[in-house]
């Protein structure tokens, strides 16, 4: 707070906060690059993402395209990738860390508000895509548990290892991170005046409460979703090449 007399601060990162601001824009800028950096390695790779009944998700669906000249994954990848890229978490996030615009609540940002269009001009404008993004990324879904349950299949008898638990963990956390997803709960129960009006209404208001519990967890299941689709890569990665064993546990 400026006392009387005092100078208020300005320029970047000019702020009257006191307390540490800036670790959470720090820690999300790390945390994020890693995994980027991550997800970019491995879909460059183009091999060792498929073993036995274990498919990576950075490749699935599976597409066998002969003669394709760049690794599957940046076919796969984009509309997930850009649907992240727009997600209303992430922006807040990347603008923070990598933007510094702000770099966090009421602190200033780098360059200042002069000729500031928001996202209302190119390139920002196409953030707006993101709920055709949302329906996009639904599709992906059914592939993602068709994974999940082959990676029960061990030479057609049931079994599970610790691969097909990483596998379902992530079709889980992917699963929660797209109905967690604003545009979910707009579809759920937006364009409404009135909830209580008819009982389709009802059944609305009553799935928009539940696309709601999600939605407030959403920053969770973004860390988490990001975390498994890297992770459950990793894992087949390195089964594939032999560095680690898959352990069976039934
Ligand atoms: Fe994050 Fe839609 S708001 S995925």
């Amino acid at each position: 707070m400026v006392q009387p007399g005092q100078v208020r601060p300005v320029g970047f990162a000019a702020t009257e906060r006191t307390d540490a601001w800036w670790v959470a824009p720090l820690v999300q800028g790390l945390g994020l690059a890693t995994l980027i950096c991550y997800a970019n390695w491995a879909a460059y790779q183009g091999r060792d993402y498929l073993v036995g009944n274990y498919l990576s998700p950075l490749y699935s669906p599976l597409l066998d395209i002969e003669g394709l000249p760049f690794s599957p994954a940046f076919l796969i990848l984009l509309p997930p990738v850009l649907f992240r890229a727009t997600c209303y978490y992430y922006r807040k996030a990347y603008y923070r860390s990598f933007f510094f615009d702000p770099p966090a609540c009421a602190v200033s940002e780098l360059g200042g508000k002069k000729g500031y269009r928001g996202e209302t001009a190119f390139p920002f404008v196409l953030q707006n895509l993101h709920r055709y993004l949302f329906y996009a990324t639904l599709l992906y879904l059914p592939f993602l548990w068709l994974d999940a349950f082959h990676a029960t299949n061990f030479d057609g008898k049931f079994g599970i290892g610790v691969g097909t638990l990483v596998i379902l963990a992530n079709s889980i956390a992917l699963t929660l991170y797209s109905f967690s997803c604003h545009s979910a709960r707009h579809l759920v129960g937006g364009s409404l005046d009135c909830f209580s009006c008819t009982a389709a209404n009802r059944t609305r208001h009553a799935a928009w409460k539940r696309a709601s519990f999600l939605n407030e967890r959403h920053m969770l299941f973004a860390w988490t979703s990001f975390l498994t689709v890297c992770g459950a890569d990793l894992y087949v990665r390195l089964v594939a090449r032999g560095a680690i064993t898959d352990l069976r546990l039934l």
